[in-house]
């Protein structure tokens, strides 16, 4: 009997945080180990141009990913861990995709049009194109299952438009990948506003901080005077008993919450103590990211060699069906 498949990717923009841990690998992980599916795991690196980016630390910042992804327990004996820029046939399905969807369709995601505004004048055709490479990293190979944070739903709902069309036009069949939530899938930035995010300097805890960065980090979370409804709360607040359930546990929070509603919490005791759990938990993983080192390169051509494999079967498939 053949498996479903997973398939996840994270952009190439060196080290993991918070973010994408909770977010992204977790689900990654939780999958792998279920040992119902096919796992695919990819560092996205070819994402990483759509918006301004630097080549000379590409190559490193590829590499990051890769060592992050070995160090939270991606396993190259149960996960195809694999580079998208070393699967060409990633780029040839986008094209093809690119013809079974409307440039209104594009211009109308959200992730597209927030970007735009930012800066408007410098968005590429790459990044109008974001999302299609996305669909393109999931149909080549007919993943069923997306483990990613909830933000990227309306890519997911794109790709399931562009996989209908593709079987209705050219008698393909793509099957319509759903979103893998897990609990915690949305961290919000530790700056108060948006999501933790590579690109916003001081809104993300990296999975390598050691304790003094964690504190630092933490120092600069928003808060009030320590005393209120939680239903109006910050959003610094409620990101740290976000934060004390995560790495503490639902009493720990509950705690907290208490101290809230009634005498006031100190916020340097919390985020002293919020620091020391968020640490306990990313020690093993660095620990493991330093034994990760001496084999990094080799999973990642392996990887990719049998990724490869597997595209070049759906491209054969997509081409002749197409008429090409
Ligand atoms: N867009 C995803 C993000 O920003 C990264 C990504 C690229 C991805 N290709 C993918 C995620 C394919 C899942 C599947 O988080």
């Amino acid at each position: 009997m053949n498996k479903k498949r997973v398939l996840s990717g994270i952009r190439a923009t060196g080290r993991l945080h918070l973010g994408n841990y909770l977010g992204a690998v977790k689900g990654m992980l939780e999958l792998q180990d279920s040992n119902e599916y096919e796992t695919f795991y990819m560092v996205a690196d070819a994402h990483t141009i759509t918006t301004p980016y630097n080549p000379e630390t590409l190559a490193q910042d590829r590499r990051e990913v890769a060592l992050d992804y070995l160090a939270a327990g991606l396993d190259p004996e149960k996960s195809v861990i694999f580079v998208q820029s070393l699967v060409p046939q990633h780029f040839e399905l986008m094209h093809y995709l690119s013809s079974v969807i409307t440039i209104n369709r594009m211009q109308h995601l959200p992730t597209f049009k927030d970007k735009v505004k930012e800066q408007s004048e410098e968005a590429s055709m790459a990044l109008l194109n974001y999302p299609i490479l996305m669909a393109a990293d999931i149909l080549a190979y007919k993943a069923h299952l997306v483990p990613v944070g909830i933000d990227q739903e309306p890519h997911l709902e794109v790709t399931r438009q562009m996989a209908r069309n593709m079987n209705s036009r050219y008698g393909t069949d793509f099957s319509e990948p759903q979103i893998f939530k897990t609990k915690g899938a949305y961290i919000p930035s530790l700056l108060g506003e948006g999501k933790m995010s590579k690109s916003v300097e001081g809104s993300y805890i990296n999975l390598t901080d050691d304790l003094e960065t964690i504190k630092e980090r933490l120092a600069k979370v928003p808060t009030d005077s320590g005393k209120g409804k939680v239903e109006d709360a910050p959003a610094g607040v409620a990101l740290l008993m976000e934060f004390a359930e995560i790495f503490g546990s639902p009493e720990k929070k509950k705690e907290y919450i208490d101290m809230y509603t009634g005498n006031g919490i100190s916020y340097s005791q919390m985020k002293e103590e919020l620091a020391g759990l968020i640490y306990v938990a990313l020690e093993p993983i660095q620990e493991a990211r330093k034994a990760a080192e001496s084999v990094v390169d080799d999973v990642v051509v392996e990887g990719s060699t049998k990724a490869r494999e597997i595209a070049a079967q759906t491209l054969d498939e997509v081409r002749e069906k197409m008429g090409f």
